[in-house]
């Protein structure tokens, strides 16, 4: 595995996330709950550039009739036809999904991002 620099860590989290090329690749920095995520800015459905997507929460699992909204701020929507993913995990939220999000590993040193790629 070799370091990539790839952001600021206050840039990162002042805006909550940044796009960025590592490596010729594009993707996304995101700041959640106290830690960094590097998901690469290609959609499992239909190869949208996800991590153009609003950040949000998500209607929690609940009865029927019962309506809960939570995980503020964890959630990425898909620019393209709106599948939610999660921000700590990479996982499509839809029930019986196998669909993810690749990531990568992010390291912070000296105040700056460094993502882990071979
Ligand atoms: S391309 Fe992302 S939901 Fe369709």
């Amino acid at each position: 595995m070799n370091a990539y620099l790839a952001a600021s860590e206050d840039e990162v989290k002042s805006l909550g996330k940044k796009i960025v090329v590592v490596k010729n690749m594009e993707m996304g920095i995101f700041y959640v709950g106290g830690s960094f995520y590097a998901w690469r800015n290609v959609c499992p459905h239909a190869a949208a550039p996800v991590c153009k997507g609003l950040i949000n929460g998500t209607t929690l699992p609940k009865d029927v009739y019962e309506y809960e909204f939570g995980r503020e701020n964890q959630i990425l929507r898909c620019p393209w036809h709106g599948w939610e993913f999660d921000l700590v995990n990479g996982h499509h939220l839809a029930p019986d999904s196998n669909a993810k999000l690749r990531g990568f590993e992010v390291k912070v040193e000296d105040g700056q991002l460094y993502v882990m790629m071979s």
